[in-house]
């Protein structure tokens, strides 16, 4: 890439300027056109419902929303946790969360001002594109380890929001040697089910967030960071596979135990 720019930057440069321009302009029309899929009929419908049937009535949901296949989709991806269980027994640590995720659909964008200024659709997930990220670690395989249902915004620029409530269930192998003073570090593996970073790229944003946190009476949580990891296989080297991975170091409240159980005994 650098060294293609190399031996005439500058006409390079005014090139790919003009080309990008050119783009913009010609073939990469909005998506919302007035009356694109009413043959000229005007419908007396309000703008918000006019704007939903010129957006919706070519939109394919299955398919990865880039105009360029071999351009990736970025997903942004944030974990607001509201309360997690340790279920030291069976090692599946659960977690109850709030789930923000966004990305840009490239079907889905519009010109406001052709639509009296509307420029926000509120739309249900499982009528759009949705990212297939699932939990590599499970602790539950009876759930298909995403999010079922939820709403959306989308504004006119094709940037999708959801926060879907989404508990996951996750490995956790929990040490009791150290009951009841015991620590464990939980993750929690999140990616895509089927797309290579190529295809899909996700971030984790801001990472963690604790605002909406409600502590439990077992379980202190100390810390939880989050952390992308991009690996590559050998059988496809041109091809990297990504993961966010939530870590969560936890320790138990010891004091009721202290008291109760261990200093009779000494
Ligand atoms: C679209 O929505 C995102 C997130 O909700 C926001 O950050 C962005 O500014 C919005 N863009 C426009 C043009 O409204
Ligand atoms: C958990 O995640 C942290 C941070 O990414 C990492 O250092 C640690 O090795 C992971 N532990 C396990 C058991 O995977
Ligand atoms: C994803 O696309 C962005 C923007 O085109 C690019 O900067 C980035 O390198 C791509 N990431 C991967 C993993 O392909
Ligand atoms: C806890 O926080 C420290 C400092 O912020 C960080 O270095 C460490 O990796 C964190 N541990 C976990 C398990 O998140
Ligand atoms: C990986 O990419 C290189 C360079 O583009 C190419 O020569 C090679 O054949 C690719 N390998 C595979 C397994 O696709």
């Amino acid at each position: 890439m650098h060294t293609a720019f190399r031996p005439s930057t500058n006409i390079m440069l005014y090139k790919v300027i003009i080309y990008n321009a050119l783009l913009t302009i010609y073939s990469w029309p909005a998506q919302g056109e007035p009356g694109k899929c009413r043959d000229g009929i005007t419908k007396n419908v309000a703008p918000h419902q006019l704007l939903r049937q010129d957006l919706f009535c070519s939109y394919d949901k299955e398919s990865r929303p880039v105009r360029d296949f071999h351009k990736n989709i970025t997903i942004e991806i944030r974990l607001n946790v509201l309360l997690f269980f340790l279920d030291e027994y069976k090692n599946v640590l659960d977690l109850h969360t709030w789930l923000g995720i966004s990305w840009i659909d490239e079907g889905l964008n519009w010109n406001s001002a052709d639509y009296s200024n509307v420029d926000v659709l509120h739309v249900k997930s499982y009528d759009i594109w949705q990212p297939d990220l699932s939990v590599y670690n499970s602790g539950n395989l009876e759930t298909n380890g995403g999010w079922d249902f939820t709403h959306c915004t989308i504004n006119s620029t094709g940037e999708v929001f959801c926060i879907p409530n989404v508990k996951w269930s996750t490995q956790c192998t929990a040490n009791l040697q150290q009951w009841p003073f015991d620590k464990h570090i939980c993750n929690m593996t999140i990616g895509s089910w089927t797309h290579t970073g190529e295809q899909m790229n996700i971030n984790h944003d801001e990472g963690i967030g604790l605002k909406y946190f409600t502590s439990n009476p077992e379980w202190e949580l100390l810390n939880s960071s989050a952390t992308k990891k991009v690996s590559t296989y050998d059988c496809c080297p041109n091809a990297t596979y990504q993961s966010i991975i939530f870590s969560f170091h936890i320790k138990r409240h010891a004091d009721a135990y202290a008291a109760t159980v261990v200093m009779p005994s000494l």
